[in-house]
């Protein structure tokens, strides 16, 4: 069974509020939440205020994927605003593990994400102390991008390698995926589907929620 986590950087910021309250009443169960420094990425999206307002509305998981370049900078901050669990990038750390105990001190989990161009070999190895795998299917910074198909091999890949080592490394897939695509990403193997605009442009929420919980 694999699960939606829309992507709040799809919603109409005009109604932030009743936005998130109807992701929550469409049996949501976690949110996924866009943050851009305009310097690892080449656009701005928001920080730990507005983390906390989701979360004073939001029952939901909060997945907070940070794309800084220097991500441990803010690692407290996004903790206390209410964040569960926080991905950073392996182009900015390529040797994670520092920063893996530094949110396991907070008390967090934690992600690890790679661009389209990285090839998911150089990760696998990791995965044994993260919480979450974020295989990006765009290149992070702009909501609203197509599907990148190159993605899928990687999801088979690390679904195989996380299989076999009994690990329980959840594997989500971040960018451009809809309704018409959600299936063959689930069946590549993938726990999560990371949706923006896919999710919040369309008026029948609780059908795609319970269109990918069937998948
Ligand atoms: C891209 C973000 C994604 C993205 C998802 O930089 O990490 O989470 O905005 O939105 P859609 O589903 O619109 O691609
Ligand atoms: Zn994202």
């Amino acid at each position: 069974m694999a699960k939606i986590a829309p992507s709040v950087l799809g919603a109409d910021f005009s109604r932030l509020g009743e936005e998130i309250k109807s992701a929550d009443k469409a049996g949501v169960e976690i949110l996924h939440l866009d943050i851009m420094d305009g310097h690892f990425v080449p656009n701005i999206s928001f920080g730990p205020a507005i983390v906390r307002t989701i979360d004073d509305i939001s029952g939901a998981y909060l997945d907070v994927h940070l794309m800084l370049s220097e991500p441990e900078k803010y690692f407290e901050d996004f903790v206390k605003a209410g964040a569960d669990c926080i991905t950073f990038h392996y182009q900015v750390h390529p040797e994670p593990k520092p920063y893996v105990k530094q949110l396991r001190d907070l008390g967090v989990g934690a992600g690890y994400s790679i661009n389209p161009d990285i090839e998911v070999e150089k990760v696998l190895s990791y995965l044994e102390h993260f919480d979450l795998l974020l295989l990006m299917s765009v290149y992070p910074g702009f909501g609203g991008q197509k599907f990148i198909r190159s993605v899928l091999p990687k999801i088979s890949t690390a679904r195989e390698y996380i299989d076999k080592h009994n690990l329980s490394t959840v594997i989500a897939v971040d960018g451009g995926i809809d309704a018409g695509n959600a299936a063959e990403v689930a069946a590549a193997g993938a726990d999560w589907l990371v949706m923006g605009t896919a999710f919040f442009s369309s008026d029948d929420r609780r059908g795609l929620v319970e269109m990918v919980n069937k998948l």
